[in-house]
């Protein structure tokens, strides 16, 4: 993880923030598909940690309408923080935004919660560093309805890294219609120089090697590059 160059990037929020309305990432489809498994969850009273909540803009739309009692934020971008605390000031249960890298930050947190969200996050962390980050998350969820819920970029059909790659170039080049070509050159610098894009089968892997018991694939893109699954403790 390149921390300058990460915060570099998301210091020009109006890019991403264009990305999360035109639906390029899929986040309509991912948040219903955390709606459909949490609205499920019996009755319980749901904590949640967002590590890289970037705007919270969906935790925002969404989860009013889980049973959740308290959200707590963390991102490394104090201009994302910003924006998330617009998006959040008017809902139903407590919350508080941190600015700090999640690695750290994870270590200060003392209670255990329900839910850790992790959306388009985990790809900017090198292979010691999410094995190290999912051990952690293990540890600080409870044993009873604990539960990860990661979404991210992802290779299917055993796609090369190369293969990916143009595939991805060509699809931002082509459909991305709301950025300039400057932001989509910027954005394409960007996953190409700072995100580990990974299989859906190294995601079964990492989980079992962080402890969690069950791994549930909740959404795919027809395309299969964007995907959410919920690792159960
Ligand atoms: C692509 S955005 C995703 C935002 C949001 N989760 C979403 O799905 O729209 C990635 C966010 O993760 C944050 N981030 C990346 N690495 C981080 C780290 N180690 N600690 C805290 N935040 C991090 C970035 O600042 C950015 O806001």
């Amino acid at each position: 993880m390149n921390k300058v160059e990460i915060q570099k990037f998301f210091k020009q929020w109006h890019i991403y923030k264009s990305i999360i309305k035109n639906n390029y990432m899929c986040h309509d489809e991912i948040f219903s598909s955390f709606y459909n498994f949490f609205t499920n969850v019996e009755d319980e009273d749901l904590t949640v940690v967002e590590i890289g909540c970037g705007d919270a803009y969906y935790p925002s739309k969404i989860f009013p309408k889980v049973n959740i009692i308290k959200y707590i934020g963390i991102d490394m971008s104090k201009y994302a923080l910003a924006e998330a605390k617009k998006n959040i000031s008017n809902v139903n249960f407590s919350c508080e935004f941190i600015c700090n890298d999640a690695m750290l930050e994870l270590q200060n947190i003392n209670e255990k919660y329900n839910i850790i969200v992790a959306g388009y996050m985990l790809q900017h962390l090198n292979d010691d560093q999410l094995t190290e980050l999912l051990r952690n998350v293990y540890l600080k969820l409870k044993n009873r309805y604990g539960y990860v819920f990661w979404y991210d970029m992802f290779r299917n059909n055993n796609l090369e890294l190369i293969e990916y790659r143009n595939i991805f170039h060509n699809e931002i080049y082509k459909n991305w219609n709301d950025l300039t070509m400057e932001e989509r050159d910027i954005t394409l610098d960007h996953t190409k120089n700072h995100d580990y894009i990974r299989s859906y089968e190294e995601v079964e892997l990492y989980a079992k090697k962080a402890g969690f018991r069950e791994v549930k694939k909740v959404y795919s893109s027809e395309n299969g590059y964007y995907a959410a699954f919920i690792l159960c403790k």
